[in-house]
C-alpha cells in the first residue's frame, strides 16, 4: 500500500478523544508532536477481530486463544530471526511494569543499574522508585549518531560493581538499531563483569528499511543473563491496553522472577488486554510494513528540509526523532522555543538527561500533511531570525 493510500485509510482526527497527546495540544494550542503514540488506528481485520470478541458478550473468564504464544512466537521469529519458546514467557501490565518488576524480581535494594543516556525517562525513575542505585553512561554523540562509551562502560561495571544493564533497543530518543558487533561488545562487558541485561524492545517492529534489528535473545552466548521486554503496544499503538511480555530463556534466572510474580500476585495475562496483540501479529504485517514506510518517509521530509539548520540523529528504528535546536532556540528550553514561536508540542530533551535542554524529542507517527505543517512553521520561525 503506497503511503497516500495508508494515510487516506488509517489517519484519524484524535481531536476530541480522550487522547492525551492531542488533549495537550488542544489545550496549549499546539500541534501534538510528542509522547510515543500514533495518529494511525489499527488494520481493519484486528478492530473487526475485537469487535467481535465485544459484541458476543461472553465476558466471563476466558483462555488465551489456543494458538496466542505460536502467534506471538511467529511474528517475532519471521521478523527479527530470533526463536522463543512459549515457556520463557511472563506478561505484565506495560513495558514499565515490567521493567519495576524485573528491577525488584532480580536486583536488591541500592544495587547498581546502569543506563545509558539520555535515555527515555522511566527507565531512570523505575530505578529509583525500587530503591537502587542509578549508573549513568553518556551515550557519545557524534554528529546526532550516539554510540556507547565502551571504556565508560567497562570503567563503571568495575568501580561501581554493576548488577544490571537496562538496555533500549532500539534507543528512546536517539534512534539507534544497535549494530550486532555493538551489542556483542557491550554483553561481553555484561558477561566479564557478571551484570544482567534488560533489554526493552518495544521499539522494534520499526526499523528502517537500510537496519536491521538483532533481539538480545538472539545472542545464544548471552541469553543466559538476558531478560527481554517485548510489546505490540508501541508497533501498533495499543498502549491503553497495557499488555507486554518479559522473556526469559535462563530456567534458574526465570524461576526467581515467576517466585516474585507468585509472592506479589502480578503474573497474571488479562485476556482482554493480550486479544489486541494477538489479532496484530495474525493480521497486521502488511500494515506494520506500511507504517515503517510513512515513518521513513517523514523522517527523511524532516531531514531534507531542515536538515541544513538543524542537528538530528539519524533515524534507525522508532518513529521518535531527537532534534538540536541549535542556536535557534531562544529559551531555557528548546521545547518552549517551540511552543511559544511554532506552536509545536514535543518532548523536552532535558527530559531525557539534563544537558539536552536544547533538544527536542519528535514524534513521526503521523500524516505527513502534519509533519509539513511542523516543517512550515520551524522554517519560518528560522527564517525570522535571520541567524
Ligand atoms: C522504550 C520504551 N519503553 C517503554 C515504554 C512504555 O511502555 P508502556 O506504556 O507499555 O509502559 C515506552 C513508551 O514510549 C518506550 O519508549
Amino acid at each position: 500500500m503506497n503511503n497516500q493510500t495508508f494515510t487516506d485509510k488509517y489517519y484519524i482526527d484524535r481531536n476530541n478523544t480522550s487522547s492525551i497527546k492531542w488533549s495537550r495540544g488542544k489545550q496549549m494550542n499546539c500541534l501534538p508532536m510528542w509522547i510515543a503514540d500514533m495518529d494511525f488506528r489499527c488494520d481493519d481485520r484486528i478492530i473487526d477481530s475485537l469487535s467481535d470478541f465485544i459484541r458476543y458478550g461472553d465476558y466471563g473468564y476466558a483462555n488465551l486463544p489456543e494458538d496466542y504464544y505460536d502467534t506471538v512466537i511467529a511474528w517475532h521469529k519471521k521478523r527479527n530471526h530470533v526463536t522463543y519458546q512459549q515457556e520463557w514467557f511472563r506478561s505484565s501490565k506495560g513495558a514499565v511494569d515490567a521493567m519495576y518488576q524485573v528491577i525488584h524480581a532480580l536486583t536488591k535494594e541500592k544495587d547498581c543499574i546502569m543506563i545509558n543516556t539520555p535515555l527515555y525517562p522511566p527507565f531512570r525513575n523505575t530505578i529509583l522508585a525500587a530503591r537502587r542505585r542509578v549508573v549513568e553512561s553518556k551515550l557519545i554523540d557524534t554528529d546526532g549518531y550516539f554510540t556507547f562509551d565502551y571504556a565508560d562502560i567497562e570503567k563503571k561495571f568495575k568501580e561501581k560493581k554493576v548488577k544490571m544493564l537496562m538496555l533500549c533497543s532500539p534507543h528512546n530518543p536517539v534512534g539507534r538499531v544497535w549494530k550486532k558487533g555493538e551489542l556483542e561488545e557491550l554483553f561481553a562487558l555484561c558477561k566479564k563483569y557478571k551484570v544482567l541485561i534488560c533489554s526493552d524492545e518495544v521499539h522494534s517492529d520499526i526499523i528502517m528499511p537500510d537496519q536491521t534489528f538483532y533481539p538480545a535473545l538472539a545472542f545464544k552466548e548471552y541469553q543466559d543473563r538476558i531478560i527481554s521486554i517485548i510489546a505490540a503496544s508501541k508497533s501498533f499503538s495499543l498502549a491503553v491496553f497495557s499488555h507486554s511480555h518479559i522473556v526469559i530463556a535462563n530456567e534458574k534466572l526465570r524461576n526467581r522472577f515467576i517466585a516474585y510474580q507468585q509472592f506479589y500476585h502480578t503474573g497474571g495475562i488479562n485476556v482482554c488486554n493480550a486479544l489486541p496483540t494477538y489479532y496484530a501479529y495474525r493480521y497486521g504485517e502488511e500494515w506494520m510494513d506500511s507504517l515503517n514506510n510513512v515513518v521513513f518517509e517523514n523522517y527523511h521530509y524532516i531531514k531534507d528540509t531542515l536538515g541544513s539548520y538543524l542537528n538530528m540523529t539519524s533515524l534507525e528504528g522508532s518513529y521518535l526523532l531527537f532534534l538540536d535546536l541549535g542556536k535557534y532556540n531562544d529559551q531555557e528550553s528548546a521545547s518552549q522555543c517551540l511552543i511559544d514561536h511554532c506552536k509545536i508540542l514535543t518532548n523536552p530533551g532535558e527530559a531525557f538527561s539534563k544537558r539536552y535542554n536544547n533538544w527536542v524529542r519528535v514524534n513521526l507517527a503521523t500524516s505527513l500533511d502534519n509533519i509539513k505543517t511542523a516543517v512550515k512553521a520551524i522554517t519560518e520561525y528560522i527564517e525570522k531570525t535571520g541567524k
